[in-house]
Formats: structure tokens, sequence, C-alpha cells
């Protein structure tokens, strides 16, 4: 530690720290452009300028250490001339054109020019102009209005992982420019809208919708991945016009994914379902509630008094909310089937929680690391962010998987491989293991079985590093892995290899609330989606899914929806899935509704509706709540979603989620067939769920979508 001043005020700091850093903790306000405190320091905008004692020139605060003893002044008339000196330069140059400028009303150059800057301008010699590029759908740009603070290249060169935007030229010269012909293709891009501290990157679909000071801001979360990345959405006239991040360190850092960000447009899609409908005669009807709800009833009961309560059965979305899903088991359970699940794309059911197995900021602090089977730029674009950060930081990474998926991350060693294999690879990272350090493979039911496997020796050369290193392991499975039909088997085998090597294991699943979901299912012994498909289902009820496009990697699945006879789907939207359902009751997107989630890191987060359901769309809690009484099912009169979530989670008493651990192990060495079919299903960031298979400007990008969806908007 060292004692220094700053304006005065005496505090003692750790060394290795800057002068920006230091007045930041102590709330002592230094003007900047370049400085973010995520991002490497430029110190090329000189606006941090401050006073050392006895140093003859200012000195940038973002690039200057402090020291023992050091005297900083921040608000000196010597400091102030420097600060209005730098802030009349930035300006030359600038069009100052903040009436017409998206960023007017939260641009940091408009702000820090009234607090720092001189009240008229000394220059009268013509500007310069600097052309537009179309950098892609979703940010525009203003060059002009540049300060070449670089904040943007640095970011996508090092949160990104690849450098798509430069600074070419030199001096009066200097401009930001992508590489010729390309286009910002990275799924952080829109970031750099709010790193951008003038109005030079805007927000595409954004632009001239709104001012800022028009706009209310709540607060919410994503449920598009794993992650529940927080968020703040800004409103106008009851309609969410744009979302930007909320700063959570343990989530999301100050990042969102381009997802996050831009899929608030699929919410005002043509397609959102507005009443409830009802087919008649093969053609669909527009009815009211109470004949939507009774068509349901009357068509249930019918099932169960004909087929038995076996014959119904409830599919829910991955994204439902703990509120939801507790309602739609409860459902189901008075009824007297076990027939519900949510795991629509997972095969094998032999194996029990979803879990990243620590913080999501401890994957930064990890040294050695195996991810199997994952598609996770897609998946979880943050969370490959973290595991970029953690090899920056010196961590290696070791990657399998059945795609040829670029991480944007430099890797220890990459096997690309069939899906089929990833249980083999596995165990000859277990053999390697054994062949290293035998007493290292605790597990005395896969001892035997791995003794008797052959050593495959270039598994060996790599994995003496990863056996040897005394530091902080992990490995992981990735959704693609957790989808395999023979997912236990991987979630066992690399459980004991994750324990032989004293290392962490967790999923990189992409359920958006698997891990709250799990905790409800986890309770009750019920059916899967592979039971379900060898009874006779006669009635299904759906919520918030798209059969057609969520549940395609499961074929079996998709086949048993089709030959089911009464369909429902509760759905915030219509289309082409739907077109053999029997009855849509319209429900409200998640930030219309209030519901609660947990993270792949076991965070709870609960939400409130920040927007009004549009028509007669209802929170599906409330839709299950009516249902359940419309069937004449007693104990469904809830008032709020919080009465809900009390019957699910007790404030004061610990969650008992499930492990994650596979329930049995097929121990018999199951030969490969050489044409077997690669089991992979990537989604891509704009078709992962309904809402963003909507948002028209995700599907502008140059990853053309596999799903076309009708560019509608409300
Ligand atoms: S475009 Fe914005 S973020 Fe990028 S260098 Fe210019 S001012 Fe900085
Ligand atoms: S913020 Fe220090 S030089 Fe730009």
């Amino acid at each position: 530690m060292i004692k220094l001043k700053i304006d005065g005020k005496s505090i003692e700091v750790q060394s290795k720290k800057t002068i920006i850093e230091v007045a930041d903790e102590v709330g002592i306000d230094i003007p900047r452009f370049c400085y973010h405190k995520k991002l490497t320091v430029a110190a090329n905008c000189r606006m941090c300028l401050v006073q050392v004692k006895n140093i003859g020139k200012p000195l940038p605060a973002c690039a200057t250490q402090v020291m023992d003893g050091m005297e900083v002044s921040t608000k000196t008339k010597f400091t102030k001339e420097a600060q209005q000196s730098v802030m009349e330069f930035l300006l030359i140059n600038h069009p100052l054109d903040c009436p017409i400028c998206d960023q007017g009303g939260e641009c940091e150059l408009q702000d820090t020019a009234v607090a720092y800057g001189a009240s008229e301008s000394r220059y009268a010699e013509e500007k310069r102009v600097v052309v537009n590029k179309n950098i892609g759908p979703l940010i525009s740009t203003d060059l002009t209005r540049c300060i070449q603070c670089t904040r943007c290249v640095r970011f996508l060169k090092e949160i990104g992982g690849v450098q798509e935007l430069g600074l070419v030229g030199r001096g009066e010269h200097a401009e930001i420019s992508a590489y010729v012909d390309k286009s910002v293709e990275s799924e952080l891009s829109g970031n750099i809208i709010d790193l951008c501290p003038v109005g030079a990157l805007t927000s595409k679909p954004f632009r001239y919708k709104a001012r800022t000071w028009e706009l209310v801001r709540r607060p919410t979360i994503s449920i598009h991945d794993s992650l529940g990345s927080n968020l703040e959405m800004h409103i106008k006239d009851d309609r969410v016009m744009r979302t930007l991040p909320k700063e959570n360190d343990a989530i999301n850092e100050c990042w969102i994914s381009d997802r996050d960000r831009f899929s608030y447009e699929g919410f005002y899609h043509n397609d959102r379902l507005l009443e409830p409908m009802i087919k008649k005669n093969k053609k669909w009807l527009k009815v009211d509630w109470e004949e939507a709800l009774l068509f349901i009833a009357k068509n249930i009961n019918r099932s169960i008094a004909h087929e038995g309560q076996d014959s119904v059965a409830f599919l829910h979305s991955p994204q439902s909310s703990i509120e939801e899903s507790y309602l739609i088991h409860k459902i189901a359970d008075k009824i007297g089937t076990q027939n519900v699940d949510y795991r629509i794309t997972q095969k094998n059911f032999d194996f029990s929680g979803t879990w990243l197995g620590c913080e999501i900021s401890e994957i930064e602090t990890l040294d050695q690391v195996i991810i199997l089977g994952s598609n996770m730029r897609f998946d979880q674009p943050l969370l490959t962010h973290r595991f970029r950060k953690m090899v920056h930081q010196g961590g290696k990474l070791i990657f399998i998987n059945a795609l040829e998926h670029d991480l944007l991350i430099p890797l220890e060693k990459k096997i690309i491989c069939k899906s089929q294999e990833y249980r083999t690879q596995l165990i000859q990272m277990l053999r390697a293991v054994y062949e290293i350090e035998p007493k290292k493979i605790i597990n005395q039911d896969i001892l035997a079985f791995i003794k008797k496997q052959k050593l495959n020796a270039d598994t060996l050369q790599w994995m003496k590093q990863f056996v040897k290193g005394k530091n902080k392991k992990a490995i992981f499975l990735g959704q693609n892995a957790l989808e395999a039909n023979d997912a236990s088997d991987l979630v066992f085998l690399a459980n004991c290899l994750a324990e032989s090597v004293s290392g962490l294991f967790g999923s990189l699943s992409n359920y958006p609330n698997g891990v709250g979901l799990d905790l409800i299912a986890h309770k009750q012994e019920l059916k899967s989606t592979k039971d379900m498909m060898a009874k006779k289902i006669s009635s299904l009820i759906t919520l918030n899914i798209e059969p057609k496009y969520d549940i395609r990697a499961n074929i079996n699945l998709t086949d048993l929806i089709q030959k089911i006879n009464f369909k429902v789907a509760i759905t915030p939207y219509s289309g082409d899935a739907f077109d053999d359902f029997d009855c849509l009751l319209p429900m409200a997107i998640y930030t219309e509704s209030s519901g609660s989630y947990i993270n792949i890191a076991r965070k709870l987060q609960s939400i409130k509706a920040i927007t009004s359901p549009k028509g007669q769309s209802r929170p599906a809690w409330k839709i299950l709540r009516v249902l359940g009484n419309y069937l004449d099912l007693d104990d469904f009169d809830y008032d709020s979603s919080e009465q809900v979530l009390c019957k699910v989670i007790h404030p004061k008493k610990r969650l008992a989620y499930p492990p994650l651990a596979a329930k049995k192990f097929n121990n018999k060495e199951k030969p490969l067939k050489k044409d077997g079919r690669n089991e992979i299903h990537p989604i891509l960031p704009e078709q992962s769920d309904m809402i963003v298979r909507r948002a028209i400007s995700l599907h502008s990008k140059k990853n053309k979508p596999l799903i076309n969806i009708r560019q509608e908007v409300l």
C-alpha cells in the first residue's frame, strides 16, 4: 500500500493503480474520452490531464501510475487550462451538430465540453469531413464526429476477439475504418455504440426514433441465453425503443450481446398474437378468452375421459419462468399426468443438473480448461468472452467439437471430431490420466473399464501437461454434448475426468432458465419427452414454443407432436409453426410479465413487467392459473407471481439443486459407425428463440438465417 494526496485528500491505495482509477475510487471526477476501465490504456485523447507536484507538465491520469508521496491536483488553474486546451483541439474538427445527433443528451463530448471547455470557439477555418462507412445493419456511422479515441477499435480486438475496425491515416487524416467491403460481424458489436463517447457510432434500429430525455429506463434481464445478462430497456409510449447493458460484474460486466441488444425489435413483429384463436372447420376464428378456455377444458376433459390422464402432455420452453413452470407442473399433477418437460432438444435423460460448476467470473481465474461439444460463440457470446479473457491472462484452452467453430480465442489444442466420438475422446483422456498418474482415477467403477482401453499416443502427449500442472483446471460440456444420444455417458466420464485432475466440472447449457426449471422438475419424478413418445398422447399444451423451429434438432419429438389430435399453444406469436394446432392463447412476452429465472451460475433474478401486454395477451402465469380454474382443479387462486414463487423458493431455505451428474453409465464399448451422422445442430444467435427469430435487424447480418420469418413490424 502507498500513500498519496489527490486534491488535498490523503488516501492509501495499492501501488500499480493509475491516478484515474484511484480518483474514481474516491469519487473525484477526471474527464476522459479514450479511457475505459475494461479496455487497455491508449492515452491518446489527453482529456484526463492532471497536475502532479514537482512535475513541470500535465500528466495523463489514465496512464500515470500512483507513487508513494505523490500529490495530484485535478482542479487547479494549471489543470483546467490543460483540459480546456485539449477540449478546444477536440472540437476543432467536430461538426457541433448536437441538435440532429442521436447521442445528444447522453454525449460524453457534449457534457465534458460544458463542464471543462471554453464558452466560445476561436476556430473559424474550414472543418474536415469524413465519409461515413456502412459497417452493417446494426451500427450507424457519422465519422466526422469521431474524436479517434479508439475505444471501438480496442473493444473489438480485446473483447470481441477480432480487430474489425482500425484507425487508418495520420494526424488530420486519421479516421476509423473497417476492412474494405467488410461490415462488423462480432456478436458483441453493439457495445461499441455505448463505448463511443460521441455520436460517431449510434444504433441503426434506434436512429431518430426518440430523444434520450423522452425515454423511461426500466431494469430487466435477458432470457436469450443462460447468463441472464442485466439489461436496461428504454421505453417511450409503452414501447421498448432500445436496450442497453446494466452493469453487473458477476454476470455480464458492462457488456451485452447483439442478440440481447436488438431482440426487442421482435416484441413488435406483425406475428404477435393479439387475441385467442380456435380452429373450427379448418379455419382460424378469433374468440374471447372465455370461449377459448372452455374449448380447451372440454377437449382436455374428453381426452382424460376416453384415454386416461396419461393422454395429456405439456411441453414448455426452457425460457419459461419458474412461476410458469411451477403452474404447468401443478396442472399436470392435479390432472394426474406426469407428462411434463422443458428439455425439448435433449434426447438422453439419464443425467441431472444444468450448471456451470462455478461463478461466471471464476472462469477468468482458471489455468487449464477442456471444453467439449459447444458452439459457444453462438450460444453464449459473453461466456465465450470470459474464456477469451482467461486465455489472454495466460490460461490454456483445449477445444473439442464436432463443428469447425472459430471461438476467436488462441487455443492450446483443437480437436474436430464427430459428435459420436466425444465419448471416445473422454475415454482416451481418462486412459491418458491412468497412464500418467494411475492413482488419480478415484472412481472404482470406471477404473476397470479404463484399464481395458487402448492408449492413444497423441492424447497422452497433450494430456501430460493437463494432468501434471498444479493449477486450476476445469472440464465443461457444451450444449451440443448435452444434446447427444449418449449425453449421460459424457456427463459421467467428464465428471470422472474432472475428479481425477482435481478440477471443476460444469455444463455450458444454453437453456435460459435450465437451472430454475430443473429445480422444479427435480422434486417430482416426471416423465421425459422420451417416455412421452412411448405413449398415446392425445392432447398437448405447449408454452412459448414454436415446435417446428425450437424442436427441430429432436426429430422424434417433432414427429410425436404432429401425431397428437388436440393441440393448444400458449404463445406470444402466431405463424406457420402452429398450422396444425387447434387453439392459440396469446401470452405476453417476458418484458410484459413478471417472473423469476435462475442463471447458469445459480443466481436467482426476478423481474417485473416493464410495458403492458399487447392486445389481449396476458402473462403466461395468469393464463395457467385461469386454465387451472377452468379445468376445475383446486388451489389455483394466486393473486401475484410472488405468491407462486413462494411455493418453489422459500426465502429462508437453501435451494436443493440437483447435482450435475449421470444416473448411469454404459460401460460397453460402442463401435463407431464410419458413416454415422454428426449430431450437430448449431443454432445461430438470431435463431435461438421466437423473439430473436423476429428481430429484423439481427437477420440482416451476414450470417443469413436458416429460417425465414416475414419481416413485418406492428
Ligand atoms: S468512432 Fe467513437 S469510439 Fe471509435 S474512435 Fe471514434 S470516437 Fe472513439
Ligand atoms: S483518458 Fe487519458 S488520455 Fe484519454
